[in-house]
């Protein structure tokens, strides 16, 4: 890893958590009639970059969404491919990973994956856990209507057998039934690829998170783009709901 880039000098203070819709890799394919798994390698090219844009820029927190729950719908072959490169990242990207002291979680619904990827989620979330310079969360059959649906039947289950008023319930309480329990909200969403939406991303966690829409295909994404994207961050004024001051 090279030597940590130039803090900003603007108002809003460097994003501790970035959380990244990574889109485009079919178009970046398409675009040179090459199939559409040729696109997602280059993906994962790209996030390596962007795993160490984060570490030397000092981010801690960096979340991708890797696979949607709405991936499985897609053909197939696709689905295989996109599961074969997650074997493989998992495979033989986790050792430089957590020599470079990285902590790898995965959020979302591991049981749709088979037995041996599932093992090789769980080796790298131990291999990991003593790790604290970048925390890379990956979300993997990731839905967030999914989540919060399993996390309001967490506390409907409690209030039906008396534990828990409903009355009662604070928002600390709920998100502690989310995939994110033990990580901190992201204070910047990034999407690549020209779309402007969230895609069923994080949806109560980005409640107050700054979104930046990127017209790069995710293949493309390097450090530059990285840094543009935490310099217009930094121009961003964050109120959090409150007037401004
Ligand atoms: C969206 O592009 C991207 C995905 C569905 C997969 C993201 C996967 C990677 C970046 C590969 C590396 C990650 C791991 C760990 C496996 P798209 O296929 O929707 O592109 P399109 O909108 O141009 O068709």
């Amino acid at each position: 890893m090279s030597a940590p880039a130039a803090r900003h000098d603007a108002g809003t203070a460097p994003p501790a958590h970035i959380a990244i819709i990574m889109d485009g890799n079919g178009r970046w394919a398409a675009a040179r009639h090459l199939p559409r798994i040729a696109g997602h390698r280059e993906g994962a090219r790209a996030l390596r970059r962007t795993i160490e844009a984060a570490i030397n820029h000092g981010v801690s927190w960096l979340t991708i969404y890797a696979f949607s729950s709405e991936n499985w719908r897609r053909p197939v072959a696709e689905v295989l491919d996109l599961t074969g490169l997650l074997r493989h990242y998992l495979r033989s990207e986790v050792a430089e990973l957590a020599a470079n002291g990285v902590r790898i979680r995965m959020i979302g619904d591991r049981d749709r994956f088979d037995p041996d990827i599932r093992a090789d989620m769980e080796k790298a979330e131990r291999d990991t856990a003593g790790n604290s310079r970048l925390n890379l969360t990956v979300a993997l059959s990731y839905g967030a209507r999914d989540e919060i649906v399993a996390a309001a039947r967490r506390l409907a289950r409690a209030a039906r057998e008396g534990t828990l008023d409903p009355a009662t319930i604070t928002e600390a309480e709920f998100a502690a039934g989310l995939y994110t329990t033990d990580i901190p909200d992201p204070d910047l969403i990034i999407r690549t690829s020209g779309e402007q939406r969230l895609s069923n991303f994080l949806l109560w966690q980005g409640a107050y998170a700054e979104l930046i829409f990127l017209d790069v295909l995710w293949p493309d994404f390097g450090a530059a783009d990285f840094a543009a994207a935490l310099d217009a961050y930094a121009r961003r004024e964050r109120r959090f709901g409150a007037r401004p001051g």
